[in-house]
């Protein structure tokens, strides 16, 4: 490393970004003539659809078409990886939220108004709107799949302890700032340009291609960038293209469709529920011996993206701890809601919280520290295999610990909280702690690939596109970093450019937090392939040998006995082109060691683990059950960082953003299944004053990938995110100090006030 490209340095659109000059799809120019679109949504959750009447929205001033099912030329399906959810309903409605119907416009205010004319008629039957009932009804969107090691059963009967319980965690609405939004602009014979923000561009290119019933090649999609994903914009962002593809090809007119807040909450899915019911086997020492527990994911009306989310819950229901015998098994719900999807974390946060739950419990119960029953059940060197049959090759779990203890000071802090607890009666605190392990890699192998198309142009500049989505994570700049690595050139010489299915095809989603492991290897090949050339043509050039030519500080430097010679990157690029040399290369890469059969549940799902742990302090008021995050110190493993800057703020953002979800951001549907927390007036997102008043964020020194991840680098954007399961933790110590601390209680999450003071009333009885 020359140490010119990687290093703490800011978001490439940070000013822009802060200063509202960052272009998203609504800021770009519109062309004469564009529409704009607006959805016809079914009120009911259940029903069959007996009439659909769009004659008045169709004759209401400055509308120009109206769609519906019976208007697509190609197949009515935006199912992501199964089949079967229409873009327009046709006979049933699954949930009060679902599109039906489409109007375009001149104006958006005329599409929308004209919107609120269609008239339905549904025959509504009876929803199911929860987990358990369901589970009773054995409504399932897909089989129950089960993850198994050992004998749980006879492990349960003859552990000297046992204990039981069951509890939910609510879903999460993403909230990104940008909602989803999509441009399609119409070419020559049948092209079409889709602006979409998504993190999946070519899926948008094949659910676009699948509607119109044309070839893939005739759809481009194209992001710059996105106002916020958080796995929001992976499935989702493709229907909503697909539906502005429609209208364009109705037209022949450019269509935008950017769906307003309440619409867009109202109509695309969130992060699972899930309900959980567990037994836990364990011996005096507090060793745990088995665990047999389901998981009950509410996937809402379609299969959508949760095959992979259940699947991750299910690899993630172990966490840290090593248990030999194990069952796990995921139920998929159908409900008639919004059908769940891809949430920051994708399955991961919901499987860690089981084993933190039943770690309390057994403390407790054994009147231990939980935080010395959970260390003693990490996995080490001698219980090292995962249920699924991974070995954890490399394990920083007891350093994590043992640095956030320390950073935290946490046997102080411990006495301290007890001892305020026990003067204070109304105010209580809790502390909690969370060890963590975060497989990185798709669980579908073959989704973990990558390319990149890198152009060197003669003045030295470089132009930079893969495969991966900005979506305000950094991915831009850490890519741009490793190519100014390669060449030996500053940063500004590297210019990112909008991802685009006609520039990368074929490509995974920016999502599992692979996006700088995969296009960063990617974008490396495809630089050192021009690198090679340029290297192999100076060699020729200069009458030198190639190992004796290096590139540093924007210069190349050829080194020769008894005489060194220097010219720019950018002559050396122009000599190369003189000499017919080509300056543009693609890269690829797909990563190596992976396997994963989903059948048996068992493989190398993980090309490695990200580690981490958090301490967290909570305050909590007894009389009126709110709660607020007065500390955090987090430990998180990024491997050796490729750009602590960016790290950062992934990592306190996502602790913020499970915080949120854990503790104030509540979803919630009237009997007649529909969503009520629509907005940010009545859903709520944690604001600057939840950011804990004291937030110590630490990443782990010292500690390269053991793996050949990108300049050993690891995964960054969701594995902190987990990390919030310390408040939850933290929240439980704290409603325990009013009662003898002997006793365990329930907290389903989001931890709202009222859930706080059930739960105090119901350890008071
Ligand atoms: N950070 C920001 N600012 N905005 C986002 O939408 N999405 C998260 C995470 N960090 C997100 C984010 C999610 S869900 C994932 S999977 C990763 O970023 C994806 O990007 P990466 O693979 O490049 O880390
Ligand atoms: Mo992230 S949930 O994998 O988009």
């Amino acid at each position: 490393m020359t140490g010119s490209g990687l290093r703490a340095t800011r978001h490439d659109s940070a000013l822009k970004h802060a200063t509202g000059q960052a272009l998203y799809i609504d800021d770009m120019a519109e062309p004469p003539g564009t529409l704009h679109g607006a959805l016809v949504l079914s009120p009911a959750a259940s029903g069959r659809l007996r009439k659909l009447d769009l004659s008045a929205a169709a004759t209401s001033a400055g509308v120009v078409a109206v769609l519906a099912a019976g208007d697509i030329p190609g197949r009515n399906d935006v199912a992501a990886v199964g089949q079967g959810e229409p873009l327009f309903a046709t006979d049933r409605v699954e949930f009060a939220g679902q599109t039906l119907a489409m109007v375009v416009a001149t104006s958006l205010d005329a599409a929308r108004h004209a919107a609120d004319r269609a008239v339905i008629d549904i025959e509504e039957d009876e929803a199911i709107l929860d987990i358990e009932t369901a589970l009773a009804k054995k409504a399932y969107v897909q089989a129950p799949s089960t993850l198994l090691r050992g004998e749980p059963e006879q492990a349960l009967v003859s552990a000297p302890h046992k204990l039981s319980a069951e509890f939910q965690v609510g879903g999460q609405e993403h909230f990104y700032l940008e909602g989803q939004v999509a441009f399609a602009l119409p070419g020559e014979d049948g092209d079409m340009v889709v602006h979409s923000s998504t993190q999946h561009p070519t899926e948008v290119q094949h659910i676009c291609a699948r509607l119109l019933g044309c070839d893939f090649n005739r759809i481009t999609a194209v992001v710059r960038r996105l106002g916020g994903g958080f796995g929001g914009k992976e499935s989702n962002a493709s229907w909503v293209a697909a539906a502005a593809a429609l209208a364009a090809h109705k037209t022949g007119r450019p269509v935008k469709l950017r769906l307003p807040r309440e619409i867009d909450m109202i109509a695309t899915g969130k992060r699972h529920p899930f309900l959980y019911r567990y037994a836990v086997g364990f011996d005096e020492a507090g060793r745990v011996l088995a665990l047999d527990a389901i998981l009950a994911a509410d996937a809402g009306w379609s299969l959508d993206l949760t095959p992979g989310v259940v699947a991750r819950a299910l690899t993630h229901t172990d966490n840290a701890y090593w248990i030999p015998h194990f069952r796990a098994v995921g139920y998929a719900c159908k409900t008639n809601k919004q059908s769940n999807t891809a949430f920051r974390g994708f399955g991961g946060p919901q499987g860690v919280v089981i084993m933190e739950d039943a770690l309390d419990r057994i403390a407790r119960y054994l009147g231990r520290d939980a935080n010395e029953i959970r260390a003693l059940n990490f996995y080490d060197a001698g219980r090292a295999e995962t249920p699924y049959g991974q070995m954890l090759d490399e394990n920083h779990l007891a350093r994590c610990w043992a640095e956030v203890k320390q950073g935290g000071d946490y046997e102080r802090r411990r006495a301290e909280v007890d001892a305020f607890n026990r003067t204070s009666p109304i105010l209580k605190r809790g502390l909690g702690l969370f060890p963590l392990k975060f497989g990185i890699s798709f669980n579908l192998p073959h989704m973990n690939q990558a390319g990149a198309l890198v152009h060197v142009y003669t003045d030295g500049s470089i132009r930079l596109n893969h495969g991966g989505t900005e979506m305000g994570q950094g991915l831009f700049v850490k890519v741009a970093q490793v190519v100014a690595e390669v060449f030996g050139v500053d940063l500004d010489r590297i210019r990112p450019s909008a991802t685009s299915t006609a520039e990368v095809p074929n490509t995974s989603p920016t999502a599992a937090s692979t996006g700088s492991d995969l296009n960063g290897w990617a974008a490396w090949e495809a630089a050192n392939t021009i690198k090679k050339r340029m290297i192999a043509f100076a060699a020729e050039h200069f009458f030198a040998s190639m190992g004796d030519i290096e590139f540093a500080d924007g210069n190349v430097r050829i080194s020769k006995p008894g005489s060194n010679q220097v010219v720019s990157f950018g002559e050396l690029a122009r000599l190369c082109w003189l000499d017919r040399v080509s300056l543009s290369a693609t890269g690829f890469y797909k990563t190596p060691k992976i396997h994963w059969d989903a059948a048996t549940m068992r493989g190398r799902p993980f090309f490695y683990f990200s580690f981490g742990a958090a301490m967290a302090e909570v305050a909590v008021d007894t009389l009126t059950g709110e709660s607020r995050v007065l500390r955090a110190d987090l430990v998180q493993d990024c491997g050796t960082s490729l750009n602590p800057a960016i790290d950062r703020g992934q990592i306190e953002g996502a602790f913020v953003q499970g915080q949120g979800w854990l503790t104030c951001e509540e979803l919630w549907w009237d009997k007649q299944g529909k969503l009520r927390t629509s907005g940010p007036s009545t859903y709520k997102i944690p604001g600057s004053r939840d950011v804990p008043a004291v937030f110590n964020v630490t990443m782990l020194a010292n500690a390269p990938s053991r793996e050949a991840t990108i300049f050993r680098s690891k995964a960054v954007g969701e594995p902190p995110l987990l990390l919030a399961t310390a408040v939850w933790t933290a929240l439980k110590d704290a409603i325990a100090a009013t009662g003898d601390g002997r006793t365990a209680v329930r907290l389903d999450a989001p931890a709202t006030p009222e859930r706080i003071l059930a739960a105090l009333a119901t350890l008071k009885a």
